[in-house]
């Protein structure tokens, strides 16, 4: 962690701030930062961690991840997963989650500033806004070089394809890696312009709890920025995806006016944006990896050249989209100034 990031952080125990770290150098690989009630949170490896308790959230979400890793999922459950996640294969999950997030990045007013990503992973959307100029700080319940050794290290015992979010060069990127509870932010009031989100929000426990600690961490006209959350269609039958261990792995299903409606309950002012993977995929008529409708495809390819078309899906007919196919949500959601 980089020194500058003690100015945002409170003690996770006692509240306080502003925390302090031994030396003075501007890059913290090893030691600790303390509160001024004296509480320590220890740094390893560049990591700064901030989790005293495991909440069961928090314990279900490390157990399942592991299981998946180690390749010791059931046959029933492998065979959701190979269904239905192996094929979307690793190279199309990570272009997929990026395409969304440019294209977000590149439509929303904040360009820069200090931001946080929420349920952060292997930390590639903070690498991503760390190109952009934004200090970034990547927050997970997982550090991610124990991430990286579980991936490699289940490797041979995994008969299925992973699918995951990599980072080619972790810890290398200009990214704060904190450990810590989405749930519980160890952030003080206002200290962010941009928090982020991919594929993480739907497991929280507690999606209105973690939008208001997310909300009091942003500034007055902040930006929140949802991505890549699985959203629920009438179309879209997900039952059967996991095998049955959705409740096990954290994954919930929501519609698109139930997350509208929590960003609201969280004070937030929320807009949906269309999935830049999927006009890009329409655009150049490419459906490798493509998993859902693909019967419609060549259909879809050739209605989505018509510019109206594209203009009316970005517009009154976002809406539907979502709520009939299950396109992936994407949601600006701004904090009034
Ligand atoms: C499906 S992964 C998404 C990872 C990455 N953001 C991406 O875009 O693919 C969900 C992530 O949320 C993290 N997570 C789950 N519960 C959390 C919590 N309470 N606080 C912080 N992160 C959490 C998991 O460890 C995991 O890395
Ligand atoms: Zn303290």
């Amino acid at each position: 962690m980089r020194r500058h990031l003690l100015s945002a952080l409170i003690c996770p125990r006692c509240g306080a701030h502003p925390m302090r770290a031994a030396g003075a150098e501007d890059v913290i690989d090893e030691g600790w930062v303390e509160c001024p009630e004296g509480h320590r949170l220890e740094v390893r490896r560049g990591v700064l961690h901030t989790l005293d308790e495991l909440t069961p959230q928090i314990a279900g979400q490390l157990d399942e991840n592991a299981r998946e890793r180690r390749g010791e999922l059931t046959d029933a459950e492998k065979d959701a997963y190979r269904r239905n996640i192996s094929r979307i294969g690793i190279a199309t999950y990570n272009r997929l989650i990026r395409d969304n997030a440019r294209a977000a990045l590149d439509a929303i007013s904040i360009q820069g500033g200090r931001s946080l990503d929420l349920g952060g992973g292997s930390g590639w959307l903070a690498a991503e806004l760390g190109h952009r100029g934004f200090e970034a700080v990547s927050l997970d319940i997982e550090d991610p070089h124990e991430r990286l050794a579980q991936i490699e290290g289940g490797a041979a015992g995994r008969d299925f394809e992973l699918v995951t979010d990599v980072l080619d060069a972790p810890g290398r990127e200009a990214v704060d890696y904190v450990v810590g509870d989405m749930e519980q932010l160890p952030f003080a009031d206002s200290a962010f312009d941009l928090v982020t989100t991919s594929a993480a929000l739907h497991h929280s426990s507690d999606p209105v709890r973690t939008l208001r600690h997310a909300a009091r961490v942003l500034r007055p006209g902040g930006v929140l920025l949802a991505l890549n959350e699985p959203a629920k269609g009438v179309f879209r039958d997900e039952s059967p995806i996991l095998g049955g261990r959705g409740e096990a792995a954290g994954e919930h299903l929501y519609w698109a006016r139930t997350y509208v409606g929590f960003f609201r309950a969280a004070g937030l002012e929320p807009r949906l944006h269309f999935p830049g993977w999927i006009d890009r995929t329409l655009r150049e008529r490419n459906w490798s990896g493509v998993v859902y409708y693909r019967r419609l495809l060549p259909l879809a390819g050739w209605v989505w050249s018509a510019p109206m078309v594209r203009t009316l899906a970005r517009g009154p007919l976002l809406r539907p989209a979502i709520d009939l196919f299950g396109l992936t949500l994407i949601c600006e959601a701004r904090k009034p100034a």
